[in-house]
């Protein structure tokens, strides 16, 4: 896998799809299905500095910001979601420093600064989990919590044939691959959970929380009966990981 043809074609992606097409994955949502309504994984934000990790159009940093944030920080590859992030948050008398750059590099972002680090739905483009999780662990303050959201691998596995759902890949295969997706195309890898949770081990944090579970109050309340859903109550779609810097 070579990094830099991943940031461009990512970026490329981001730039010109946005997320027209995945469809915006912000809070209170951690996933379809996982409502931070629910867990309060955050709890009181009020007076604390965030940075979130692949920002996007900015509506979860908006969230926060409502909640009386002190700092709102955002970090994306993509030009054009940055762009939209300031129009968004701008529009709602809300500020942030946004910073261009893959979340693999160093770009400035400070050391033991921040109360919260989080990332909807982004973390799992890094081309290099651990390092990203170093330097996650640096940005946050001794105590400081980690939360993040992805697709679970399970999830990535399965298809659903003649009314059932069967394995169609290897839980153990970590390999990139490509897919095409409307009119542009993403380079990822679908990663084991152990891999998260042993990166996020070695850079030094302890897991405090782990949500797995569909939130099937939430679809019965949306009257979702989507392949998604129906899918969703058989097998975890989404997992979220709170976790403390020690
Ligand atoms: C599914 S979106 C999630 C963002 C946000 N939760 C939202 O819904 O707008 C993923 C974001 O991660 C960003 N991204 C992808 N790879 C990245 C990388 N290596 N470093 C930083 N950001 C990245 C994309 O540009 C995109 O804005």
């Amino acid at each position: 896998m070579d990094k830099n043809s991943v940031y461009r074609t990512n970026s490329f992606y981001w730039d010109t799809q946005g997320n027209d097409f995945l469809r915006a994955i912000v809070l209170p949502f951690y996933g379809a299905f996982v409502s931070d309504e629910k867990y309060r994984l955050f709890g009181d934000v009020s007076g604390k500095k965030l940075l979130e990790i692949g920002c996007g159009n900015g509506q979860s940093l908006q969230y926060h910001g409502e909640r009386q944030a002190s700092e709102l920080w955002g970090v994306d590859l993509s030009e054009k979601q940055l762009e939209k992030a300031a129009q968004h948050l701008k529009a709602r008398g809300l500020s942030a420093k946004l910073i261009r750059s893959p979340m693999e590099e160093e770009c400035g972002i400070p050391a033991d600064y921040f109360d919260f680090v989080y990332s909807i739905y982004a973390i799992g483009w890094t081309t290099d989990l651990e390092g990203t999780f170093r330097r996650i662990a640096a940005y946050l303050k001794k105590d400081g919590v980690f939360i993040f959201s992805w697709s679970h691998p399970i999830h990535k596995c399965v298809v659903a044939e003649n009314n059932r759902l069967v394995f169609n890949k290897s839980y153990f295969d970590e390999s990139w691959y490509s897919v095409p997706l409307d009119e542009g195309e993403l380079t990822l890898s679908d990663r084991k959970l152990s891999t998260y949770v042993n990166a996020l081990a070695k850079a030094g944090f302890v897991i405090e929380q782990m949500i797995e579970e569909s939130d099937v109050e939430l679809m019965q309340s949306r009257d979702d009966n989507s392949d998604l859903a129906q899918r969703a109550r058989m097998l975890p779609v989404t997992f979220v990981v709170k976790a403390r810097k020690l």
